[in-house]
C-alpha cells in the first residue's frame, strides 16, 4: 500500500497507515492521566510475563514443517509468509543502483537517496544544495510487504519502531513518498503501532508507551505470518502427535489409524469451525482496521473475534474500499447471503501461492451454470473461462493513491463483492 498521498480534493484518501497511527494516537491520549500511566507500568510487567507464558504454547513454523513438509514448503513462497522480513538482497525489492535510487520531491531543496552498503540498506534525506547540504540517514531494519504491490520500510530507534518516508511501489517500479506523507517533507517520526504489525507479522511484544505506542521488546519479533496465526498455538499438538507416533511403533502394522479421533489433535483446523468463526480467522487481518478490544496478537483462532477486535460493520449503502476488507465485501454478495457454503477458503488455498484469477471460475460453477448468466446467449460456452473479471473486477482503491509526475495512480485491488457490475 505504499504511494504518494495527495490531500488535494477529497480527504477520502486517508491510507490505512495513517488511520492506524491516528486511531492509536487519539485512544492513548484519552487515557493518559498520571494514575493511568502508573497502572500501565504495572500492567507492562504482568503483561509481558503473561505473554511470555502464552508464547511458550507456540511451536513455530520450523516445528510444523518437520512433519507437514509439503504444506510448509509451498507456504514459503506465499505473500503471507513473505509479508515481513529482515532486509536482504532477496527481500528488498527497491532499487539501489545509481540512476534509479533517487526520489525527487516538488521542493528543489529536498530529495531522497536510497543506498545499499555492507552494513545494510539506507534511506537518506538530503536537504538544501551544495555546499550547504545536510543529511539525515536511517537504516532499513524491517521490510513490510511481500513486494507484489510494494514495500514500506521501518527502522528502530532504541526500542521504538518508526516508518521510513520513502516506499517502493511495484506497479510503477519506482520509489514514492510513503502513503500519508506530504510531498516535499522528510518525516522520520511516524510511529509504527501494534495493529500494523498484527496484520503483517506473527508476534511482537509491545511495551505500552503512550502517546506514540511504538515501543517493543526488540528480541520478541517473529516475522512473516506463521502457521499458528490461523491454527492457534501448536505445542500441545506436537507433543501429542509425537507421543502417539512413538506408541504406534510398538503396535502391529495393521493397527487402527494412529491419528483417529482428529478432534483430539489439539490444533485448530479452520474447516471444522462454524462458518462465522472460520471467516474470523481471516477477518483478524482482512476485515479492516477495527477497534482493538484486547492487546494486539492475543486473538486465538476459534474464539469469537469480537472479544479481541471490534470490526466496524459498514452501513449497507456505504461505500467500502476494495483495500483490506474482503470480508465486508464478500458478505454483501447474494452468493454469500443465500448459501451457507462460501468461506474464504472455499476459493483460496492459503498454503500455496495464488493461482490465475480466471481459474477460480471453477468455484462459481459449483453453484451456477454458464447458462444462468445473462451474457450466455451472447458469449456462449466460452463464458465459463472467466466469470471473475466481470463479476469480481479489479477496481481502484481510493485509500492508496500515488501522485506521479502530476498524475494520480490508484492501487488496484480485486473486489470481493460478487455481483452484476454495470460498467462492463
Ligand atoms: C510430529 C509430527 C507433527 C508436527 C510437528 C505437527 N503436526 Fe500437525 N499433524 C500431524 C499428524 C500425524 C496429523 C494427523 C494426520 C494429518 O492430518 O496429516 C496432524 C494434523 C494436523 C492438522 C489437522 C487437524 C484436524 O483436526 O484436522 C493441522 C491443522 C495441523 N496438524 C497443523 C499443525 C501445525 C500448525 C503444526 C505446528 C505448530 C503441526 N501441525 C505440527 C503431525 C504433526
Ligand atoms: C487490518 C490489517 C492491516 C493493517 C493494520 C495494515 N495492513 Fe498492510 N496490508 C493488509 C492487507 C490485507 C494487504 C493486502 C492488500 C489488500 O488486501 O488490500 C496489505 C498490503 C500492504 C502492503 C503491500 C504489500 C504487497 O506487496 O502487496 C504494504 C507495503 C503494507 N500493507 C504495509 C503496511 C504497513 C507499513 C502498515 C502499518 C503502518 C500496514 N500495512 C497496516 C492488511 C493490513
Ligand atoms: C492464512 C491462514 C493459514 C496459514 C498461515 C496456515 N494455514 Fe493450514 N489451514 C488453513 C485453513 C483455512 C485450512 C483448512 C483448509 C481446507 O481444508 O479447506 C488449513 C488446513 C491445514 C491442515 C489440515 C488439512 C490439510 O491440508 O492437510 C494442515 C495439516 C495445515 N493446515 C498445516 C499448516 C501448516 C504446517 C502451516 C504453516 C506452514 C499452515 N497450515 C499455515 C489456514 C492456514
Ligand atoms: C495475520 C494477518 C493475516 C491473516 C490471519 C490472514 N491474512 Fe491474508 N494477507 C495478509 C496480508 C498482510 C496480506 C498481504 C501480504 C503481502 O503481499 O505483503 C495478505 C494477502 C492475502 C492474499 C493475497 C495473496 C497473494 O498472493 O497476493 C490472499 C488470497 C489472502 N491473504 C487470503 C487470506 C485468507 C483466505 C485468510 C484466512 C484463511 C487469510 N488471508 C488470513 C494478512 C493476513
Ligand atoms: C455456494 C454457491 C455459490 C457460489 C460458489 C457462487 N454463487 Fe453466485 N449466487 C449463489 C446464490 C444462491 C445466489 C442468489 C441467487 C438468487 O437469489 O436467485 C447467487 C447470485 C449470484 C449473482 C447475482 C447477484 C446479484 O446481486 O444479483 C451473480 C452475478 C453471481 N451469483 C455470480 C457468481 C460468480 C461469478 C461466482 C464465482 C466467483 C459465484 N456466483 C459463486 C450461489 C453461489
Ligand atoms: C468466490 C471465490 C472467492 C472467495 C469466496 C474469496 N476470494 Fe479472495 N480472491 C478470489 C479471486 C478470484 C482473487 C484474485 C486472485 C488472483 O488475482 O490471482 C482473489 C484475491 C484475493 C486477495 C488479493 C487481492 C488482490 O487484489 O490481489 C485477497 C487478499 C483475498 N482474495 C482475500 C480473501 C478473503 C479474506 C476472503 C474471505 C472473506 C476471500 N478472499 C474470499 C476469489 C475469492
Ligand atoms: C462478459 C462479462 C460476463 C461474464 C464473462 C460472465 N458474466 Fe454473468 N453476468 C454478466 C452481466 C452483464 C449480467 C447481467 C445480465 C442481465 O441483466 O441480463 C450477468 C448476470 C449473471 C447472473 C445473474 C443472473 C440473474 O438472472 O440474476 C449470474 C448468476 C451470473 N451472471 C453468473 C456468471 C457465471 C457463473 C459466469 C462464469 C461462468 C459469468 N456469469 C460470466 C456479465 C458476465
Amino acid at each position: 500500500m505504499p504511494g504518494r498521498q495527495l490531500f488535494c480534493g477529497k480527504n477520502r484518501m486517508l491510507a490505512v497507515f495513517l488511520s492506524v497511527s491516528l486511531v492509536a494516537f487519539s485512544r492513548s491520549h484519552s487515557g493518559s492521566s498520571a494514575s493511568a500511566s502508573t497502572s500501565n507500568r504495572n500492567r507492562t510487567d504482568s503483561t509481558s510475563s503473561q505473554e511470555l507464558n502464552d508464547r511458550e504454547s507456540f511451536a513455530g513454523d520450523a516445528a510444523c514443517g518437520s512433519c507437514h513438509s509439503a504444506i510448509a514448503n509451498g507456504y514459503l513462497r506465499t505473500a503471507h509468509h513473505l509479508t515481513s522480513q529482515i532486509p536482504s538482497e532477496n527481500s528488498v525489492t527497491g532499487k539501489f543502483a545509481p540512476g534509479s535510487n533517487t526520489l525527487r520531491t516538488y521542493d528543489p531543496n529536498l530529495h531522497f537517496v536510497m543506498t545499499a552498503a555492507k552494513g545494510g540498506y539506507y534511506e537518506t534525506a538530503v536537504f538544501w544544495q551544495p555546499p550547504d547540504e545536510q543529511e539525515q540517514t536511517e537504516r532499513i531494519d524491517l521490510v513490510i510487504g511481500s513486494g507484489q504491490r510494494g514495500q514500506t520500510y521501518l527502522y528502530w530507534k532504541g526500542d521504538r519502531l518508526f516508518q521510513l518516508p520513502v516506499s517502493f511501489w511495484a506497479p510503477l517500479s519506482e520509489w514514492v513518498n510513503s502513503p500519508g506523507y506530504t510531498d516535499g517533507t522528510a518525516d522520520f517520526t511516524r510511529p509504527v503501532v501494534p495493529r500494523c504489525l498484527e496484520c503483517h507479522a506473527t508476534h511482537f511484544t509491545a511495551i505500552p508507551s503512550p502517546p506514540l505506542n511504538n515501543r517493543y521488546r526488540r528480541d520478541s519479533g517473529v516475522l512473516g505470518i506463521s502457521c499458528e496465526r490461523c491454527h492457534g498455538p501448536g505445542r500441545e499438538h506436537v507433543a501429542l502427535v509425537k507421543s502417539r507416533l512413538s506408541n504406534a511403533q510398538s503396535l502391529p502394522s495393521n493397527a487402527a489409524p494412529v491419528m483417529a479421533a482428529p478432534e483430539n489433535l489439539k490444533i485448530v483446523n479452520p474447516v471444522n469451525l462454524p462458518r462465522e468463526r472460520q471467516i474470523e480467522v481471516c477477518a483478524q487481518c482482512h476485515g479492516g482496521l477495527g477497534e482493538e478490544r484486547a492487546p494486539a496478537f492475543s486473538y486465538t483462532p476459534g474464539q469469537p473475534l469480537e472479544s479481541f477486535l471490534h470490526l466496524l460493520r459498514p452501513d449497507p449503502s456505504a461505500k467500502v474500499d476494495v483495500h483490506g476488507n474482503q470480508v465486508a465485501l464478500l458478505e454483501r454478495s447474494r452468493c454469500f447471503q443465500n448459501s451457507s457454503k462460501i468461506t474464504c477458503n472455499f476459493c483460496h488455498d492459503v498454503h500455496t501461492t495464488e493461482r490465475a484469477a480466471a481459474s477460480y471460475s471453477d468455484r462459481c460453477l459449483t453453484c451456477h451454470k454458464p447458462e444462468n448468466c445473462g451474457m450466455y446467449p451472447k458469449l456462449g460456452a466460452e463464458i465459463a473461462n472467466n466469470c471473475i473479471d466481470c463479476h469480481m473486477p479489479v477496481q481502484d482503491s481510493n485509500a492508496i493513491v500515488s501522485n506521479v509526475g502530476g498524475k494520480q495512480v490508484k492501487m488496484q485491488i480485486r473486489s470481493h463483492w460478487i455481483k452484476i457490475y454495470s460498467a462492463q
